[in-house]
């Protein structure tokens, strides 16, 4: 009888081993056949049922059972497990199975935006030119005319930074009219410039705010440049970038680096309303003098304007929280 119950010891042993070795469903199968199948071991155990003498059958057939069940059970959730998870199947590759299509990404609309307006600007004779992000007042402010009371410093308005430079307190740049004072810094007229760049504001977050932007800067510096100069630049580049009967309108204002300042609206067709791009003028005589250019001699002119706010009006886009959202659907119809 000790015999019968160290065979079927044996038997559940290997079967459990075995068992753990099994890696895709066909070594199952083969496992399968081995223990379960109708010559299998274990029908191999039933038939000791069969030999053993009567008084040992109970015993040895509750064995037999208990080790067929354990082993079943076993085996189906091997089963379950590889049919869950087909990758657990290592030695099978499907060379027939279509590829997984690469995502292919594509340049944000906003910099294809930038690269648009640059080029078209190149074309009116404009180079590019850039500046800092983090700026200190005299750039941001000072040099710019913006006295030291003006509201404009609230620094409820700004992102101050803790960190100070020599030209005094540091913060993000509001404005890319900082990049004028950079390149008359370093160059004398006369000078064409148009210069692209992220500004930052803390604003609440809407349709129309981000408190981060970017704006398109431009410069014109010369002899006798006037007035007739910048209105006729802007309403060849948003003839040119909107099309040629698009409506554009100059509307008095103020700005403390320009005098005089106007703003530029273009009317949005489909909103059936006028929308303001940004703001120009003629360069302030101080704004000269702060970067040592003889306000006698030279004139200029200078515009900002909002790229979000062209962008949307280009490309049919309702809402400035789009650009920044990473949403691929927005992204790849540009
Ligand atoms: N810097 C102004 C702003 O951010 C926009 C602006 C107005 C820029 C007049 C200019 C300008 O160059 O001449 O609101």
């Amino acid at each position: 009888m000790s015999d019968a119950l160290a065979q079927i010891d044996q038997v559940s042993q290997s079967a459990r081993d075995e068992l753990k070795a099994v890696r895709n469903a066909a070594e199952l199968e083969q496992y399968r056949i081995k223990f379960l199948g109708s010559k299998g071991l274990i029908k191999g155990m039933m038939k000791l049922i069969g030999t053993a003498p009567k008084e040992q059958k109970p015993v040895i057939g509750q064995k037999v059972n208990q080790a067929n069940a354990e082993i079943e059970s076993a085996f189906n959730e091997v089963k379950q497990n590889l049919s869950q998870d087909p990758s657990g199947d290592r030695d099978y590759v499907d060379v027939t199975e279509p590829g997984r299509r690469p995502q292919v990404g594509n340049r944000h609309i906003l910099m294809k935006v930038v690269d648009e307006l640059t080029e078209l600007f190149g074309r009116m004779g404009f180079s590019v030119a850039t500046g800092p992000e983090v700026e200190d007042d005299f750039h941001n402010f000072v040099a710019l005319n913006i006295p030291e009371a003006h509201p404009a410093r609230d620094p409820l308005d700004n992102f101050y930074l803790e960190s100070a430079s020599r030209q005094g307190q540091q913060l993000l740049r509001t404005q890319t009219s900082t990049v004028q004072i950079r390149v008359m810094e370093r160059q004398k007229p006369p000078i064409r410039v148009v210069i692209p760049g992220r500004v930052y504001r803390p604003d609440t977050t809407d349709a129309t705010h981000l408190p981060m932007f970017h704006q398109l800067e431009a410069l014109v510096v010369d002899r006798n440049v006037t007035m007739v100069d910048l209105k006729s630049t802007i309403m060849q580049f948003v003839h040119a970038y909107f099309g040629p009967q698009t409506k554009v309108r100059f509307r008095p204002s103020f700005f403390p680096f320009t005098e005089p300042s106007a703003e530029v609206d273009v009317w949005f067709e489909d909103k059936q309303r006028w929308i303001e791009l940004g703001g120009c003028g003629m360069v302030h005589p101080n704004v000269f003098a702060n970067c040592k250019i003889d306000p006698e001699e030279y004139t200029g002119w200078a515009f900002g304007l909002g790229i979000e706010r062209i962008a949307m009006r280009k490309y049919g886009i309702q809402d400035i929280r789009s650009f920044v959202e990473n949403d691929v659907r927005f992204l790849k119809q540009f």
